[in-house]
């Protein structure tokens, strides 16, 4: 174990991992507290269009650069009747939600989706209910979105106003079906059959969609990977993707525990490609199977006042949990995990987008404001696009009861060939020390530094709020020296940084 000391790494073409699918930076958005209503949909603000989307917020959307938006569930869409959400206003049910106990205007669903998808530059990704619903439905709203016209839901939708089709490239067959908590949960061998059947009719209806299957809800259920090998053995050939969902929180306010955990993500990564990988052998099929990272986040500080929550409300503050440093650096680390495994990752959801667990925070009838986390996630997703190169870190590392020896030094570069452009992302997790980086970077020797950003604050647990914006954001740093092919970057205690090289030196 050694305390001190710096870290050295390699930037070399030969260390290519794959190129970085962009979908890697996609969100989520579920009706869930006020992710939608009062989130992103508020008709009557002031900042909203003549749609009743919040301007302010597209903005920040936009500015996010999210390529992909998965919705409308979560636990949510296991109850979800997705026909109640479409066609006039007026005549839209008020139902109960019993996965959040809200009550759900359906003022907002699917076409409303879409159109806010387009302003905002994202693709849309969906789920269907194979909670409380199953195939037939399934295959409605596939045909209702994406075939052209003359049959029954296609025509519901044209005499919606929408006459093209909404053309959504990736649905998830369920959420979380292992889960007990999941309306509708059911067994490995269950769900696998379902999601099997399911699936071959979704594509009967559009042969160009790519499908999610349901992996574990996290690395801790006790039917983790024995739940992934089973419905993978039913639903292998009819499914592009498993799904991964993992939520950190620093519960026992220790931090260097807590910024660790970015470990537990990259173990949980590789042991679903392992299982993924077991059931391609068994099944003697050349198909390789790709992971969806479709829920990943930092929760935790709202559980307690969640507890409390009164039922049967529209649009309770659910989930609102407000972001600090450490949550920013611990964002930071889970985004190099998702960079470092871009061979099979190829989808990642950060969970959410407005309000809950999110990047984004407004205020009902009020103004918005970005969270910590905001910055290292729009970071990656403007920078990190191109090949993916493994670094070789080879860190100083700190013990930790939970995780073993834990390097200090967390980083992963991006090359775009194209644009000549090379970044890399680094998080140092020493709380005390600035630590430099001693990168090899002799096969980008017409490389040079073009700028660089980093965000710390003195105090781990600052955050931003409506009050105060800017408590917390990203500053320019001092571009790092280069001397003989040696790259020496600078990394103060507790920070994420941005490096950018590029050959003419205008970044
Ligand atoms: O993102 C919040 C919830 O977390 C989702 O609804 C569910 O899928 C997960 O348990």
């Amino acid at each position: 174990m050694e305390k001190i000391g710096n870290a050295t790494g390699l930037l070399a073409r030969e260390l290519s991992i794959d190129v970085v699918d962009p979908r890697l930076y996609g969100t989520f958005l579920e009706h869930l507290g006020r992710a939608i209503y009062g989130g992103v949909f508020e008709p009557g603000h002031p900042r909203a269009d003549k749609n009743g989307f919040r301007e302010d917020v597209c903005e920040l959307v936009r500015d996010l650069n999210t390529p992909i938006v998965r919705y409308p569930g979560g636990n949510f869409v296991s109850g979800y009747n997705w026909e109640d959400g479409v066609g006039p206003i007026d005549e839209r049910p008020r139902r109960l939600d019993l996965a959040w106990q809200s009550v759900e205007t359906n003022l907002f669903g699917t076409d409303e989706f879409v159109s806010w998808c387009r302003k905002v530059k994202s693709e849309p990704m969906m789920a269907v209910n194979l909670g409380s619903r199953g195939i037939d439905d399934a295959r409605n709203i596939v045909e209702y979105c994406n075939h052209p016209s003359g049959t029954h839901f296609s025509e519901m939708r044209r005499s919606n106003g929408f006459l093209d089709p909404h053309a959504i490239p990736v649905w998830c067959l369920g959420n979380e079906m292992d889960g007990n908590w999941q309306i509708g949960h059911k067994s490995a061998d269950e769900y696998g059959r379902l999601a099997q059947e399911t699936a071959k009719v979704m594509r009967i209806v559009d042969p160009k969609i790519e499908l999610v299957l349901c992996g574990s809800s996290n690395q801790n259920m006790p039917t983790f990977p024995e739940w992934e090998a089973t419905v993978l053995n039913h639903a292998y050939d009819q499914v592009d993707f498993i799904s991964l969902h993992t939520y950190f929180g620093n519960r026992n306010d220790d931090s260097a525990n807590f910024l660790a955990m970015s470990l537990g993500m990259d173990a949980f990564i590789e042991e679903v490609v392992a299982t993924c990988d077991y059931v391609k052998a068994k099944k003697r099929t050349q198909k390789k199977m790709m992971l969806a990272f479709d829920e990943w986040n930092v929760w935790f500080h709202s559980n307690s006042a969640d507890e409390k929550n009164i039922p049967w409300q529209e649009a309770p503050e659910l989930l609102e949990d407000v972001y600090t440093m450490e949550d920013a650096l611990v964002i930071g680390c889970m985004l190099i995990s998702l960079i470092k495994h871009c061979d099979r990752v190829k989808i990642g959801c950060l969970a959410q987008l407005v309000n809950v667990i999110a990047p984004i925070f407004t205020k009902t009838g009020g103004g918005v404001f970005k969270q910590t986390t905001y910055y290292p996630f729009r970071d990656v997703a403007r920078w990190g696009r191109g090949t993916a190169l493994d670094m070789k870190i080879i860190s100083p590392v700190y013990d930790d009861a939970e995780y073993g020896s834990v390097p200090f030094i967390e980083a992963v570069a991006v090359i775009e060939e194209e644009a000549e452009e090379l970044t890399i992302f680094a998080v140092n997790r020493d709380l005390i020390n600035t630590r430099e980086l001693a990168v090899d970077s002799r096969d980008f020797s017409d490389y040079q530094p073009a700028s660089c950003f980093f965000m710390k604050n003195s105090n781990l647990k600052a955050c931003n709020t409506l009050r105060y914006p800017c408590n917390v954001t990203p500053e320019e740093g001092v571009l790092p020296e280069l001397s003989s092919g040696s790259l020496r970057l600078r990394l103060q205690s507790a920070s994420w940084n941005v490096f950018r090289l590029s050959k003419s030196r205008n970044l």
